[in-house]
C-alpha cells in the first residue's frame, strides 16, 4: 500500500460495511471491519489500517472530545468516559526560552485516566463490544493498563493486563488495580509483555487492546484533529512541526493517518503537514537508530533502561507506519538523555504543567534539535504531553523540592523561613 503523502484516497473494496474496511499496509488485501477478531493480515501478517468510504473531514465535525470526529472514526459513539478536547496551553516564555517563533502544548495528560490512552480506548472497547469478546487484554508501561481497566469495565468487559515487573510508576499500578483489572506481573520488559499477550490473544483467549489493534489508533488520530483545528482558529496557520514521544510507535502511526486523511479530503496542503518529531530515551532508541541509518525496519533492542518508564519499549510494533510517518512529512527523530528529560519536566512544571518523565522527552528533543540547528527560530511547534505528572509521583518528588521538616509553632516555622 502506498503510505505516501501523496497517494490517491482508496477505493471501497468489496470488504467494506457500510463504507468501513480494514488494509493490509503491507500487501493491500482488504477485510470486513467487524465481522471476525483480527489485529493483523491474514495473508501476509502485515499491519492493519482502517479505510473509509468518504476520506473524514474537519467540515463535519460536531460536539465535543474524541467523538466530535465520529466521521473521522469506524462507529458513530463509543464507550466514553468524555475523554479528548484536552487543552493547548500557551507557553510564551518557554518559547523564548527554547528559541523558536510558536510553541504549544497539547496536554493530554488532562484526559480522564491521565493520557491520551483514553482516546484509543473509547473506540477500541466499542469496537470490543461489537465484535461481542468478554475479556479484554494489553501488554503495558502502564498507561494503556490503566485506560483499558477504565474503559473495559464501564462497558462491563473483564481486564487482564501484563506489566514488566517494577518498571510501571506507581500511579498507573493503582489505576489499574482500583479499576479491577486482573493484573499478571511478568518478569521481562514491556516487548516480552507484548509478545506473551500477543500468543494469548491469538488463542483467543482476550481481545487485544494495544495499538496493534487499528481500531484504537483511529480514536488516537483526533490528537491531530485538535491540534489542526485550534492552531488554526488561534494562529491562522496550522504547526510546522509536532513533536511527540515516542515508545511503541502508536501515536507517531495515528498522527500521519489524522494528516493523510485530511490531505484526501482538501483540508489540508500536503505542503502544509507538519513535520512529525518523535523523541526517545537515549537507552530506549531503535526508531531514532532506523532514521538516523535510513533503514527500512527497526531493529529490536533487547535491552532497554529509562527513568521515562513509559517509552521503555525496544520494539516499536508500529515503526512499519511510523517510518512513513516520519519521512514523508520531512520530520525526523531524536534520542534523549534521561537527565534532559528531567530538565524538561521541570520546565513544564515552571510553566504549571505537570507531566510525567515520558512527556517532558518531547520539550527535551525539541531543545536539542533547536540547539543543533535542525529546527529553525521561525518554526511554529506543537508539543506533545501525552501523560499527567501524577502518573508517576516518584518522578516528580525527586525532580522536585524536598519537604522541609519544621517544628509544629508559628516561632519555629518563622525561624525556618526567615534564616
Ligand atoms: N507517552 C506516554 C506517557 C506513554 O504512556 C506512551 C506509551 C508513550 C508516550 C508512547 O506512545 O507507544 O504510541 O509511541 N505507553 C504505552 C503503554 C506503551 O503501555 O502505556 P506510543
Amino acid at each position: 500500500m502506498d503510505l505516501s503523502l501523496t497517494a490517491d484516497p482508496p477505493s471501497p473494496p468489496t470488504a467494506a460495511r457500510e463504507g468501513v474496511w480494514l488494509t493490509c499496509i503491507e500487501c493491500g488485501a482488504a477485510f470486513p471491519p467487524f465481522d471476525d477478531v483480527r489485529y493483523t493480515c491474514d495473508d501476509c501478517g502485515g499491519l492493519l489500517e482502517v479505510g473509509y468510504a468518504n476520506p473524514p473531514s474537519l467540515a463535519d465535525a460536531a460536539g465535543t472530545g474524541v467523538w466530535r470526529y465520529a466521521g473521522a472514526l469506524p462507529l458513530d459513539g463509543g464507550v466514553t468516559i468524555q475523554e479528548g478536547g484536552t487543552p493547548l496551553y500557551r507557553v510564551p516564555d518557554l518559547a523564548e526560552d527554547v528559541g523558536v517563533e510558536t510553541l504549544r502544548i497539547k496536554h493530554e495528560g488532562m484526559n480522564p485516566t491521565g493520557s491520551f490512552k483514553d482516546r484509543g480506548m473509547t473506540v477500541g472497547v466499542a469496537v470490543a463490544r461489537e465484535l461481542g469478546v468478554e475479556r479484554l487484554a494489553c501488554a503495558s508501561t502502564g498507561n494503556t493498563s490503566a485506560a483499558l481497566a477504565a474503559y473495559g469495565s464501564r462497558a462491563g468487559m473483564e481486564t487482564l493486563v501484563l506489566l514488566p515487573a517494577g518498571k510501571v510508576a506507581a500511579g498507573k499500578v493503582a489505576q489499574a488495580s482500583l479499576h479491577g483489572a486482573r493484573i499478571l506481573e511478568v518478569d521481562g520488559n514491556f516487548d516480552a509483555c507484548l509478545d506473551l499477550v500477543q500468543a494469548l490473544a491469538d488463542r483467543g483467549e482476550a481481545y487485544l487492546l494495544n495499538s496493534l489493534n487499528p481500531f484504537r489508533l483511529e480514536g488516537q488520530k483526533t490528537i491531530g484533529l485538535e491540534i489542526v483545528e485550534r492552531f488554526r482558529a488561534d494562529h491562522g496557520t496550522v504547526p510546522d512541526r509536532i513533536v511527540l514521544p515516542v515508545g511503541n510507535a502508536g501515536n507517531t502511526a495515528a498522527l500521519y493517518k489524522a494528516v493523510r486523511e485530511l490531505v484526501w479530503a482538501g483540508d489540508l496542503a500536503v505542503d502544509d503537514v507538519p513535520k512529525l518529531t518523535g523523541v526517545q530515551a537515549e537507552g530506549a532508541a531503535p526508531m531514532v537508530e532506523a532514521i538516523e541509518a535510513g533503514a527500512d525496519a527497526v531493529r529490536r533492542w533487547d535491552e532497554v533502561e529509562t527513568r521515562a518508564t513509559a517509552i521503555r519499549i525496544g520494539n516499536p510494533v508500529n515503526a512499519p507506519k511510523a517510518l512513513p510517518g516520519i519521512r514523508e512529512t520531512g520530520g525526523t527523530a531524536v534520542a534523549v538523555s534521561d537527565t534532559e528529560i528531567t530538565d524538561a519536566q521541570r520546565d513544564l512544571a515552571e510553566s504549571g504543567i505537570g507531566v510525567e518523565p515520558a512527556s517532558a522527552a518531547s520539550l527535551a528533543g525539541l531543545r536539542k534539535l533547536r540547539a543543533d540547528g535542525v529546527v529553525g527560530s521561525d518554526e511554529e511547534v506543537v508539543c506533545l504531553t501525552t501523560g499527567h505528572l501524577l502518573k508517576d509521583p516518584d518522578a516528580a518528588a525527586a525532580a522536585g523540592t524536598d519537604p522541609e521538616p519544621v517544628p509544629v509553632d508559628l516561632d519555629g516555622v518563622l525561624d525556618h523561613l526567615l534564616t
